[in-house]
Order: structure tokens, then C-alpha cells, then sequence
């Protein structure tokens, strides 16, 4: 199916969403988007500016994946009843402005832990029962989560290769994953309605790993 035919379902499927799940949605939807808004501008600006060639693409194809990312979710949530205004986004989008460094191995390392930790969120989306009998949004989630897993390996080869040891990246993950477990308690109910659990799962968990 082309991507213009996919998208269009998951837009209709978005549409059809009962009320109690769009605004569930929405409200982890919005989190999304400060993220792909604040990875477009950081992969577009700063490390494009500051990488050697090979680099270089591999960024640039990242930037534009996330530009993707953010058009659709944009989409989204002009389809969707305004989010309960329990997420913190002034704070969502400081925290992601404070990923950004000079120093681009912890930079790209940042990078990595974040969109692991969007893999695993998604994940969740994914196999949701509640979510199931919408499969082109499920399928459109499974296409941004395709993408960041892909990041996830292109950041964390490129964090190491620029010095960073596995502990390093390790310890890198669980301070953003610690960030990010406070930024979004506010969320964990709009989660627990749309999965039956919460956010975030256990980074160690078997289901929810990403393979690197
Ligand atoms: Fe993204
Ligand atoms: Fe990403």
C-alpha cells in the first residue's frame, strides 16, 4: 500500500475513534509531537552542521523521517478533541530542547534512549486491545515505530563509533528514562486507557527491548 493510501486510513480510522480513546490519544499524542518537532529541528540543525559526510546522511535521513513523523501526528491531532491539559507541555518541550549539547556522541546517545524509549510507547499502542480494531492507525504507528527503531541503532553506532562504551550509553538511557517516567506520570492515565497499563514499562523487559 502506498504511503498516501496508509496514511489516509489511519486519518480515518482517527476520525472514527470513540471519544474516551481520542482523547487518550491526544493526550500522549502531544507528547509525541514536542519530540518530533524538537528531533527535526536538532537532526536538521545542529549535528547536520557538525558530522563528517556518512554521518551526514545518516542524519539527514533520520531529520526527515521525523519531519514525516511530526506532519502525521500533526494530522492526527487536528482530528482529535483537545487533549485534557494534564501534560506538562511547556516542560515536555524543555526537556527536549535539553538534549541538545555540543558534545554529539551524548547528543546522539540522548537521542537513542529517547526514541527507544518512543519504540516501547508505541509498542504498547500496538498491542493494544482497545486499538486493535483500527488497523490503519495501528499500521501508522507501526510505521513511526519502524523508523525509530531504525534510529535507535543509526544513533547509538554513531554515539560509540564518537568514543561513547556501551556503560556509557547505558547510563545515558537511564537518566533520560528517569526524565522521562516524571514527565509523563501525568500521561500514565490516557495510557492506561488506551493499553490497560502504564507508561513506561520497564526498559529491561523482555517485550519491550529494542534489539541494537
Ligand atoms: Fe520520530
Ligand atoms: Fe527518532
Amino acid at each position: 500500500m502506498s504511503r498516501e493510501a496508509s496514511a489516509r486510513d489511519a486519518l480515518q480510522d482517527v476520525v472514527r475513534l470513540p471519544n474516551h480513546l481520542a482523547t487518550a490519544f491526544a493526550t500522549l499524542l502531544g507528547f509525541l509531537l514536542c519530540g518530533e518537532e524538537s528531533a527535526t529541528h536538532a537532526f536538521g540543525d545542529s549535528l547536520v552542521r557538525s558530522s563528517t559526510d556518512i554521518e551526514r546522511a545518516s542524519l539527514e535521513a533520520i531529520a526527515r523521517d521525523e519531519a514525516v513523523h511530526a506532519c502525521v501526528i500533526d494530522q492526527w491531532l487536528a482530528k482529535l478533541p483537545e487533549g485534557p491539559a494534564n501534560l506538562d507541555l511547556v516542560a515536555s518541550r524543555r526537556f527536549f530542547m535539553r538534549l541538545q549539547t555540543r558534545d554529539r556522541a551524548l547528543h546522539l546517545a540522548r537521542i537513542a534512549a529517547l526514541d527507544a524509549s518512543v519504540c516501547r510507547m508505541l509498542s504498547q499502542l500496538i498491542r493494544s486491545t482497545a486499538l486493535a480494531p483500527y488497523r490503519g492507525l495501528v499500521f501508522g504507528l507501526a510505521r513511526i515505530r519502524f523508523d525509530e527503531a531504525r534510529h535507535v541503532r543509526v544513533s547509538r553506532a554513531l554515539a560509540l563509533r564518537l568514543g561513547m562504551s556501551r556503560e556509557d550509553l547505558d547510563a545515558v538511557a537511564a537518566d533520560i528514562d528517569a526524565q522521562l517516567a516524571g514527565l509523563l506520570t501525568p500521561a500514565e492515565g490516557a495510557m492506561r486507557v488506551l493499553t490497560g497499563s502504564t507508561f513506561p514499562p520497564d526498559r529491561n523487559a523482555r517485550d519491550n527491548r529494542i534489539a541494537t
